[in-house]
């Protein structure tokens, strides 16, 4: 590459990071983090220092926290979602993972996730399934043990075991950090202004009053 061309391509690839903003590439095998030291921020991404690799070991590369379903919330989901701080040997890979259970009738709210899509696979039970596209099509159905959806990154989905027995979904995310958004309670559970939401969900302010207790994060785990 010329001299003269090179700032115009180091500023493109910045602009693409930026816009594409998608976990970035490897460039080790692998990066165990090492807890003694702390984490490096860079103006796009946080990065975690590793561990020498001579230190790594298989162990660093299994996880076995979720052989069993995690703590049920109030509607009835129990997920535990595997990042980089649970399962130090995804650190980098650009992936991470769920395991979520519902009870007979449990739901898995409207949320997003807004660094990831998602692959879901039920692993046992029928659930209802499904995603809301941009132009607020809906995409549902109820899907069966060994069958898989795709959530695209960034649209709302959910789903509830319409099943006779408690379902098991393993969900996996092409980000190791996909975060999370819950529609309820970022509406009714942040703060946002009574006056605005009622205006904006046509309630009155005793109904918001209701949802905003329904959703207070102090008091219920949804
Ligand atoms: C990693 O460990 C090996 C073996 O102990 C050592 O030779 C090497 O210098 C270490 N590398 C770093 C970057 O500390
Ligand atoms: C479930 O709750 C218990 C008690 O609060 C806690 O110790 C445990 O780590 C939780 N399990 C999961 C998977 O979050």
């Amino acid at each position: 590459m010329s001299p003269s061309l090179t700032p115009l391509f180091v500023n493109f690839c910045l602009l693409c990071a930026m816009t594409l903003a998608s976990d970035p590439d490897p460039v080790q095998d692998y990066c165990i983090p090492n807890p003694k030291l702390g984490a490096i921020k860079t103006p796009l991404h946080t990065f975690l220092p590793c561990k020498n690799s001579s230190e790594a070991t298989t162990d660093d590369f299994v996880f076995s926290g979720m052989k069993v379903a995690g703590n049920f919330t109030d509607t009835g989901l129990a997920a535990i979602s595997v990042n980089p701080t649970i399962f130090p040997g995804i650190n980098t890979l650009g992936m991470s993972f769920v395991r979520a259970d519902l009870y007979v009738g449990g739901i898995n709210p409207p949320h997003f996730h807004p660094r990831a899509t998602e692959i879901s696979h039920i692993v046992q039970g029928s659930v209802y399934s499904g995603f809301v596209d941009s132009t607020n099509r809906v995409f549902a159905r109820v899907i069966e043990q060994g069958e898989v959806m795709v959530f695209p990154r960034g649209l709302v989905h959910f789903q509830m075991n319409v099943g006779k027995k408690p379902a098991t979904i393993f969900g996996s995310f092409n980000s190791q950090n996909p975060g999370m958004q819950k529609i309820p309670s970022a509406i009714f559970g942040s703060g946002i202004n009574d006056e605005l939401l009622e205006k904006a969900f046509g309630l009155s302010s005793k109904q918001i009053g209701t949802m905003r207790r329904r959703f207070d994060p102090k008091r219920v785990r949804f």
